[in-house]
């Protein structure tokens, strides 16, 4: 078997075109351009690429982005009293403070200090409940956007094993709560599971998700015939070259469906986050 390639580029155009489509129909009916924060602490290289992207993105639909360029010796209470601003302004839908933040700063205390409804990462407490709670409003963009993608392609989840690699705030512990939204039966592993445990889950998994940050972490023959594999990672390898988490080769000779990298799930996140922005403009509204 050779599995079909998911593209992540051309689900995360469609959609996209719908949001500029939305956002023009808006500004036809005299209703507010959304706007999104976008806030950067640092100089940490992929930050820099992905907040470069993110802001983008947002000029390609037509949602307005403001940028805030913080140095690294910004303090957490400066950056807190930065966010309630933006909490309080009526132009500022969204608020996107990319992660990591410098080792001095609390991301916890700043996550929570963004409004809810203004949370487009969906990582504040209040969202993450509703989605634990089956009630999802703001949503963490990359799992979803990995729901967007399996749902394209008619994936089944109900009566499935759903194997999560990787329990990270941003990806791992939302996309366990995502899938089993969608029914599946869901197990997580992470740093703390055995190297035996981990074989066994990942060679019983439907549907994999891998997000662990080390190229080539999941050997291609573990993967289970059939299976849809979604691979999150983006490793740059000494060549220069993007690796994912899996094996690629080897897994794409087992799986039915599986995500490229690059070209999979990146793409997504951001159309996600464009999503968010327009349904937290939405939501206010
Ligand atoms: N760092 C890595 N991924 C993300 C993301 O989705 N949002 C934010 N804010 N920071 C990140």
């Amino acid at each position: 078997m050779t599995a079909k390639i998911i593209d992540g580029r051309a689900l995360s155009q469609e959609i996209r075109d719908a949001i500029r489509h939305r956002v023009a129909a808006r500004m036809a009916a005299k209703q507010r351009i959304p706007g999104l924060a976008v806030v950067l602490v640092g100089k940490d290289p992929a930050s820099e690429i992905y907040v470069r992207n993110k802001r983008q993105a947002c000029k390609d639909v037509g949602i307005v982005s403001r940028a805030f360029d913080l140095p690294a010796t910004t303090t957490e209470t400066a950056l807190l009293k930065l966010i309630g601003e933006l909490n309080a302004d009526p132009a500022i839908d969204g608020i996107l403070v990319q992660l990591p933040l410098p080792a001095h700063i609390n991301s916890e205390t700043v996550i929570e200090h963004i409004l809810p409804g203004k949370d487009v990462d969906g990582f504040h407490p209040y969202n993450i409940g509703r989605l634990a709670q089956r009630i999802p409003l703001l949503r963490p963009c990359t799992p979803y956007g990995i729901i967007k993608l399996l749902e394209k392609h008619g994936e089944r989840f109900m009566q499935r094993h759903a194997v999560v690699v990787g329990a990270s705030n941003i990806v791992g512990r939302p996309m366990a709560l995502e899938l089993l939204l969608m029914g599946s039966t869901v197990s997580v592993c992470h740093r703390f599971t055995s190297q035996a445990d981990l074989e066994k889950l990942v060679r019983l998994a439907d549907i994999l998700v891998v997000a662990v940050g080390k190229p080539k972490f999941i050997p291609g023959h573990w993967i289970k015939s059939g299976a849809t594999v979604i691979d999150v990672g983006m490793n740059r390898l000494a060549d220069g070259k993007l690796a994912g988490d899996v094996e690629f080769d080897n897994a794409r000779e087992h799986a039915a469906f599986i995500t490229p990298v690059p070209g999979g799930v990146g793409p997504m996140t951001v159309a996600m986050l464009l999503s968010n922005t327009l349904t937290a403009a939405e939501l206010r509204a």
